[in-house]
């Protein structure tokens, strides 16, 4: 049994923590905070909650990287959420030396852990994360395909008044304004959407999706935690359980649609060993050109990154 622990117990960590007992698939998560209480309180609350929704997955929390000591898994949510009128890439600067140091500390106490990156920027902490922990690639992604994907399903699901649950998609490129939405890829119990809907809503919802973490920004104050939360357990499950589930996650491209060094998101094989695969679709040449555009996005920041010298 899997031992995985949450860095950050705030709102996004503490519902990974929380989500994952519920599955009941882990024998230990370890919470970590820079603010100890908040972790161990949160903690303390979720074990609380075992014998009522029973689930034996033990909660712990602390400030003490000691306590990590041989996680198999290890979600990254520590750093700054946006504030309204931020964008995701303004959290560079703070963010960026938040995750190299849990990293490193992380690596202090676990050999060989996979890291879930969820902190924003996105792609960029998943790169970072990668550099400072020398892990293999395929150890190291973030999580953000799976949320955005889930906001374009739901509001998929809304507009043809059908239950979610029968809305496939793919969605790609980095987590922000220029994320690429795949409608040729997207199904409703297997009946291409276009079947479904007509142009201008389907554009519509796709515009809504790229923006959907700024309309609940705009709403709370502060950024979603409810589902990027089940998105980041939801990859934390196939790995543990070596489903082998097919996800869209940030991943580094090593040629993979034409694309180098990169993180960037795609869809991919999770399983046991992190990223099991890289799955390239057959994109079209339009495609193709909001995927190289989203690229050269994430690149530019990566570059700031690599300029920071941390
Ligand atoms: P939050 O403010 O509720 O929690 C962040 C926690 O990190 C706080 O408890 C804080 O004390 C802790 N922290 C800060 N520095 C730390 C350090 N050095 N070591 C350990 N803990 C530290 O923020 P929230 O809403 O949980 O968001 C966390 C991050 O996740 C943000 O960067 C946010 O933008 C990002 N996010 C990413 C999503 C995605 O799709 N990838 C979706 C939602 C949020
Ligand atoms: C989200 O998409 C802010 O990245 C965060 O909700």
């Amino acid at each position: 049994m899997s031992k995985v622990t949450v860095v950050g117990a705030g709102n996004v960590g503490a519902t990974v923590a929380n989500v994952l007992a519920h599955e009941d698939i882990v024998k230990e998560v370890v919470m970590i905070d820079i603010k100890g209480d908040i972790a161990r309180g949160k903690a303390l609350d979720s074990w609380q909650q075992a014998p009522i929704d029973y689930y034996s997955t033990y909660l712990s929390g602390s400030e003490d990287y000691s306590a990590t000591e041989g996680s198999d898994i290890v979600v990254i949510t520590a750093g700054l959420p946006r504030k309204p009128g931020m964008s995701r890439d303004d959290l560079i600067a703070t963010n960026a030396q938040i995750v190299n140091g849990v990293t490193a500390s992380i690596l202090k106490y676990s050999d060989n852990p996979i890291i879930i990156v969820v902190s924003n920027p996105l792609d960029v902490m998943t790169y970072v994360a990668y550099k400072a922990s020398g892990l293999d690639s395929s150890r190291v992604m973030g999580m953000a395909g799976i949320l955005d994907t889930a906001r374009y399903r739901a509001f998929l699901a809304e507009a043809l008044k059908v239950s979610p649950k029968d809305i496939q998609a793919v969605l790609m490129g980095g987590h922000g304004d220029t994320m690429v939405p795949l409608p040729r890829y997207t199904t409703v119990a297997g009946i291409p959407v276009t079947e479904l809907i007509d142009a201008e809503s389907l554009d519509k919802i796709v515009e809504r999706t790229k923006f959907g973490g700024g309309e609940l920004v705009q709403l709370m104050g502060t950024s979603a935690w409810y589902a990027p939360g089940a998105a980041a357990a939801q990859m934390v499950s196939s790995i543990v359980k070596d489903e082998r589930r097919i996800f869209p996650c940030c991943v580094k491209l090593q040629g993979e649609y034409g694309i180098s060094d990169i993180f960037v998101g795609a869809p991919v094989i999770l399983g046991k060993n992190g990223i099991e695969k890289i799955i390239e679709l057959q994109l079209n040449a339009d495609e193709m050109q909001l995927l190289n555009d989203s690229a050269e996005h994430v690149k530019q920041v990566m570059e700031v990154y690599d300029r920071m010298a941390l």
